[in-house]
């Protein structure tokens, strides 16, 4: 079944909109928690847990990142950049899978796939370094064919196809098949180049159905509207239900 990777990105979003000077080691209560958005989220059912250490620490701190990679039980996923500074803080937390991710200061979210191919050196070294630890790499891309071969050749053995497109498509059933055969096209072309599959963004519970009869996924990657469908039925029942309908989708 396609697995469900739940980032939590958000909910230190949520956190950082009140305690952004705050230390964590401060004794005032500091909330949410984003380690206990996890565990929640496992008790959903989430196969993985993303977090985003951003440059500019946006929203996941360092110390979540440790926290995470402590205590949860199922994979962790860290998405970053080839940052230096990055990638030394990877190579100590040692996550499961990192899946790296293009990052410009003045985005409110990741907007396009990485550019394989225009920063070819930089990314290997950063997919040998970390695969030297035993860390799986995923990098993220638009689903276009040669930004998966240039994934390939720079030793991924897994990328993420971007699906903000097909997302930010929804209303307009022209634009909505051509963004599903593009996606289609590129997780046939992966496959042949042995590459396991997962997509992220913008994936949410109405726009999941069409996705998953594109393609057939190693794991999908959600935050958004999981957490904002968290607000209303909380944490453990948004991810059960996305569980239970990837798997009524066939994912
Ligand atoms: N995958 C990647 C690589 C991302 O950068 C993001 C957004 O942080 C997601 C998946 C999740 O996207 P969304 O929050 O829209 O579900």
């Amino acid at each position: 079944m396609t697995k469900l990777g739940v980032n939590i990105d958000h909910s230190a979003t949520l956190r950082e909109a009140r305690y952004r000077e705050t230390p964590a080691d401060s004794k005032i209560v500091i909330e949410p928690s984003p380690l206990q958005i996890a565990l929640a989220a496992e008790r959903g059912g989430a196969d993985s847990i993303t977090a985003h250490l951003r440059e500019d620490r946006r929203h996941m701190r360092d110390s979540d990142v440790f926290a995470l990679r402590e205590n949860i039980s199922t994979k962790l996923n860290l998405e970053m950049s080839c940052a230096e500074e990055i990638l030394k803080i990877a190579l100590k937390v040692r996550p499961d899978y990192v899946c790296l991710v293009p990052e410009n200061r003045r985005e409110v979210t990741t907007e396009g796939g990485l550019d394989v191919k225009s920063n070819f050196d930089t990314i290997k070294r950063c997919v040998e370094s970390l695969s030297e630890i035993g860390t799986k790499v995923s990098i993220f891309i638009d689903p276009d064919a040669s930004q998966i071969e240039f994934a390939a050749k720079a030793g991924a053995p897994m990328v993420e196809l971007h699906t903000g497109a097909y997302a930010n498509a929804w209303g307009n059933s022209e634009a909505l098949n051509m963004e599903l055969e593009r996606i289609s096209e590129a997780a046939k072309f992966g496959e042949i180049l042995s590459l396991t599959i997962n997509s992220g963004h913008g994936i949410n519970y109405k726009n999941l159905e069409g996705l998953l009869s594109a393609a057939k996924f190693n794991e999908l990657n959600i935050g958004h509207s999981i957490i904002s469908r968290a607000l209303i039925v909380g944490m453990e029942k948004a991810v059960s239900e996305m569980k239970s309908l990837i798997s009524h989708y066939g994912g």
